[in-house]
């Protein structure tokens, strides 16, 4: 008896079939996972390229192998998150050619040696990536440590934005505990962090006020159970939003617009209060700041950057982070999914996140195509 190996691409899958005199021939499908165990991973894969500022475009590349510590995973959702925005103008590195994208979601087909990546292998699982080896590709390598467990009622969709919002939504929040801020204001607050960082004070019982720059923002919100909603693009949006600074004792904000907006908020807040910016949406420098604030009422800015703050605190506060994420996945750190697009249709689902950046994340897909492919055969 024989048994012969087929590789049939459309599905990657591997066919065999065991040929005996005695009885008739059977097929089995082994799948992509077996597949590259059995190829020893040498193919190419599908991925973002950008090559310089705003250059960018579908590629075959050297799916890569990963090195001690390190994990192969196959991608199944990525999102589309402003860091990758900046990141395609260029605004964080020089050097190119790079694979775009700094989370997602995905199996882990191969590990390199070492007992975490050998743990994880065959698990699905979300991951975060330096810059370069990014996600918006079929396959990532990545270190094991950067590789958290999915459960089992969490999607890979979810999955994939487990950590840039997440832990910057649990960071925000010990802010907040440790500085004994009884209220705060938020600023884009329709974001899908804002949202988080909604429910999250709505659970600990924390006023927000959330500052939004469109009417039609407001209702998403207000579902949550937002209370104290402003717009900044009103009249007396000024007078609307000191009303609340007072009425609630507010003593910090979270600003991620900049610009005008956080010498808004300086000059708005009462004494000893804080802005911490952590966004720069706005792309402007913070402008229109009273230094009388500073000095007579001792008001301070601070910058929130939460990979500084994991790194600073270390790697049990990084756990105690992850924990809460894997337990509020579902809950007050959920993230809405706006939409879904194949990795080929990178300049479709950029310009739907252009127009709709207030829907919910969208995610490029690796294997949406294959998927689709294989409904039309
Ligand atoms: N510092 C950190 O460590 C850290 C970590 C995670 C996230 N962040 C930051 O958190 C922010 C939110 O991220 P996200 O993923 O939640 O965003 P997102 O879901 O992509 O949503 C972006 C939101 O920003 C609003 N927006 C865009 N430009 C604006 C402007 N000039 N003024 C006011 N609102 C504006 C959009 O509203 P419209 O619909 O009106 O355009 C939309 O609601 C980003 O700035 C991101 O960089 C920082």
């Amino acid at each position: 008896m024989i048994r012969i190996f087929f590789y049939f691409p459309a599905r990657q899958q591997l066919f065999s079939f065991k040929i005996s005199i005695i009885s008739t021939p059977d097929i089995n499908f082994v799948s992509s996972d077996c597949l590259l165990q059995w190829l020893s991973i040498n193919s190419m894969m599908r991925a973002i390229l950008l090559q310089g500022p705003n250059k960018f475009r579908l590629k075959q590349v050297p799916i890569p192998k990963p090195a001690k510590g390190e994990v192969l995973i196959r991608m199944e959702a990525a999102p589309i998150n402003p860091s990758d925005i900046i990141c395609l103008r260029g605004g964080i590195q020089n050097q190119y050619p790079l694979i775009p994208g700094f989370e997602g979601s995905g199996t882990v087909v191969e590990s390199g040696s070492g007992f975490l990546g050998w743990s994880l292998k065959g698990k699905r699982v979300a991951c975060f990536t330096d810059v370069g080896n990014g996600t918006w590709s079929e396959y990532v390598v990545t270190s094991a440590k950067k590789c958290m467990q999915l459960p089992k009622d969490v999607s890979f969709e979810q999955g994939a934005c487990s950590f840039t919002n997440p832990i910057a939504a649990v960071i925000i929040m010990d802010t907040i505990k440790e500085n004994s801020h009884k209220a705060i204001i938020q600023t884009a607050a329709a974001s899908s962090l804002g949202k988080m960082i909604l429910r999250s004070c709505i659970k600990e019982n924390i006023p927000v006020i959330n500052v939004v720059r469109r009417d039609e923002q407001a209702k998403s919100l207000k579902e949550i159970g937002a209370k104290y909603i402003v717009n900044s693009s009103s009249r007396n949006f000024e007078y609307e939003l000191k009303k609340h600074i007072d009425s609630l004792n507010a003593t910090a904000a979270f600003d991620c617009v900049g610009g005008e907006m956080t010498g808004n908020l300086i000059n708005l807040l009462g004494k000893n209060s804080v802005v911490y910016v952590y966004g720069m949406l706005s792309q402007e420098k913070i402008t229109e700041i009273d230094p009388a604030e500073l000095i007579f009422n001792r008001k301070k800015i601070e910058g929130l950057w939460t990979q500084e703050i994991i790194k600073r605190k270390g790697v049990y506060y990084l756990i105690k982070v992850l924990k809460k994420i894997v337990k509020e996945l579902s809950g007050t750190l959920k993230t809405d999914i706006a939409n879904e697009f194949d990795l080929g249709e990178i300049d479709t689902a950029l310009n739907y996140y252009r127009d709709n950046p207030s829907a919910g994340k969208i995610l490029l897909k690796p294997k949406m195509l294959t998927e689709n492919q294989n409904k039309n055969t």
